[in-house]
């Protein structure tokens, strides 16, 4: 991106787990505290009932971990690319459209940056992973173009993107002094990307880098999957699993971490399903097992498997 664009552009690297927002300022990348002097902005909503408001990030976390009532909603990057997108669900007995949830996110993203950078940022070039979408490319495609939706949406006048690990490159590649090939793996929240990409100072300031890109791929196994394992071998066996006689009839993978997008989106008892509802008293006995638990204790006990927010 030229210089001169410095005062107009940003970069958002909207993730699964965590979102960051980038600047020219005005020539030297910075990345601008989101919340509480932080770069990262975890990528998640909390709706309030009780306060009647939404929060977003830590503070979004917070509120929830303290047990208001209300509803939890992360991993918002999954709906992009998911038939989710043009459904709705029910937030305080009203319709919210997934499309509306995404804006919401993102618009609170560009109003942050907009505030510690002192501007209006007009330009975005926003991150995308190499798949939005395994083997479907309409589908990929069709992921990408939601998510330029929303950024015109918002003010974005002018909407690029860039693939996550090769903005991952070119931060390297201001620091080497001669060509290299270099192969950059960026784990993320869902996905792993693996890119073999082509690197020097003199190729560092030209815009279209994409003959670079010698290879890439990516996987749909991240930081969520670790978590998993973590919370069946390490976490689990501690409270009883595999060691009760009389166990609930809940599946401890469905509730080992946060489920595939419909359910990821939706920590709310009437979203999960009839095992994750009952989770509080899925590890007493079978004759407590079916009594449903009050809605802030489901809360704090899906909340145990919150990760991702980072301490930078
Ligand atoms: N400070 C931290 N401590 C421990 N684990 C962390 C920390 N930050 C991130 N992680 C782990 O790394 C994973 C990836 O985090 P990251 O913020 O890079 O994901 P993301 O960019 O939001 O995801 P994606 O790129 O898939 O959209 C998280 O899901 C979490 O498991
Ligand atoms: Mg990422």
């Amino acid at each position: 991106m030229a210089v001169h664009n410095a005062a107009r552009a940003c970069g958002i690297d909207f993730g699964t787990s965590n979102s960051t927002v980038g600047w020219l300022c005005p020539d030297r990348p910075t990345l601008l505290p989101l919340e509480d002097g932080k770069i990262t902005l975890p990528s998640v909503v909390f709706f309030n009932y009780e306060e009647d408001h939404s929060v977003f990030g830590r503070h979004a976390l917070q509120e929830y971990i303290e047990g208001y009532e209300g509803r939890l909603m992360r991993s918002l990057k999954s709906l992009l690319g998911s038939s989710l997108i043009d459904s709705q669900t029910e937030v305080q007995g009203k319709a919210l459209p997934f499309r509306h949830l995404l804006t919401l996110f993102i618009q609170e993203l560009k109003q942050r940056a907009d505030r510690a950078a002192n501007r209006s940022f007009s330009e975005v070039v926003l991150g995308r992973p190499v798949f939005f979408v395994d083997d479907n490319p309409k589908a990929d495609q069709l992921a990408e173009d939601t998510l330029a939706e929303v950024a015109r949406q918002i003010g974005f006048k002018d909407v690029s993107f860039q693939y996550e690990p090769i903005a991952a490159a070119f931060d390297y590649e201001s620091g080497i002094e001669r060509e290299e090939l270099v192969l950059i793996v960026d784990i993320g929240g869902g996905t792993s990307d693996f890119s073999l990409v082509r690197l020097s100072p003199q190729r560092h300031m030209l815009d279209q880098r994409h003959d670079d890109i010698l290879a890439n791929g990516g996987v749909h196994i991240g930081g969520t999957d670790f978590d998993k394992q973590l919370s069946l071998h390490g976490v689990m066996p501690l409270f009883g699993f595999k060691s009760c006689a009389t166990m609930p009839r809940c599946r401890p993978a469905s509730i080992s971490t946060w489920p595939p997008a419909h359910h990821q989106l939706c920590l709310h008892p009437q979203s999960l399903d009839g095992t994750a509802r009952h989770l509080p008293r899925c590890y007493r006995t079978e004759s407590h097992g079916s009594a449903v638990q009050t809605d802030s204790g489901t809360r704090r006990t899906l909340a145990g498997h919150a990760g991702g927010d980072r301490q930078d």
